[in-house]
């Protein structure tokens, strides 16, 4: 695990409100290891809104997805290091030598401790999904084609599904970072993911950091959901 992180568990704070999202960190951050800050909250609060979140002293997941060309990758990885987040993301897809131009960034850098990661293939595609944008491949052996594609270029690790996990841990080796969402504490219970997992199920597997929203932002007591989840894994 990464050692920023104190416990597996990465909350997802899916919210472009900064006054729910500092609440959230301010009541939560005694039992997650980290938080997800994505697209939504970035983009309407810049690093402004990064600075107010890391006052509470919780690692963060910039999750940003890059996918430009490898000089523009470069620059804006260099820009988003300024704000010291634990882990940084970019699509696997934008090829080999923005990811390299992307780990080139993180070198020349100071951030020894901050992990870049990739995104393989979104779970929102599915097979057809991927006939249609021109891929022939099955998403199995597309995430793992990208998986190598991104070890290769010395990125420190992947997002991927739980069902995925064995596969890359087979194929990859253990020393890859598997970032994991679609996590579900309990059975019945899996909003709109499909593919989901327990998150001890998860860690048995071989996943190092788990995505957790919604059975924790949801749920009428935060707390006692993200004390749950805590006491099954430890
Ligand atoms: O609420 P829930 O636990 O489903 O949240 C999971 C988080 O992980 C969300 O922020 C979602 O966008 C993200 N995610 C995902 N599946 C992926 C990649 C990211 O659910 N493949």
């Amino acid at each position: 695990m990464n050692k920023a992180f104190s416990n597996p568990i990465i909350l997802a704070v899916d919210t472009s409100s900064i006054e729910e999202a500092e609440k959230l960190v301010l009541n939560l951050r005694d039992y997650i290891g980290g938080i997800k800050i994505g697209m939504e909250f970035f983009n309407s609060y810049g690093p402004a809104g990064i600075r107010s979140i890391e006052k509470f002293g919780v690692p963060i997941f910039l999750d940003l997805k890059l996918h430009d060309i490898p000089a523009t990758v470069y620059k804006t990885v260099s820009t988003l290091l300024k704000l010291n987040p634990a882990i940084i993301n970019v699509h696997a897809s934008g090829g080999k030598e923005m990811m390299l131009e992307a780990s080139r960034a993180l070198k020349d850098s100071n951030n020894k401790d901050t992990k870049l990661i990739a995104v393989t293939i979104l779970t929102s595609l599915d097979n057809d999904d991927l006939k249609d944008i021109g891929f022939s491949d099955t998403s199995d052996a597309l995430v793992l084609q990208l998986a190598q594609l991104a070890k290769d270029s010395g990125l420190d690790g992947i997002v991927c599904s739980a069902k995925e996990i064995s596969l890359i841990r087979e194929k990859i080796g253990n020393n890859f970072l598997l970032v994991v969402p679609g996590i579900r504490p309990e059975r019945n219970n899996h909003n709109d993911q499909k593919r989901t997992m327990t998150p001890k199920e998860a860690l048995l597997e071989g996943a190092d950091l788990l995505v957790i929203g919604r059975p924790i932002t949801q749920s009428e007591d935060q707390i006692a959901s993200a004390k749950k989840i805590l006491d099954q894994i430890e």
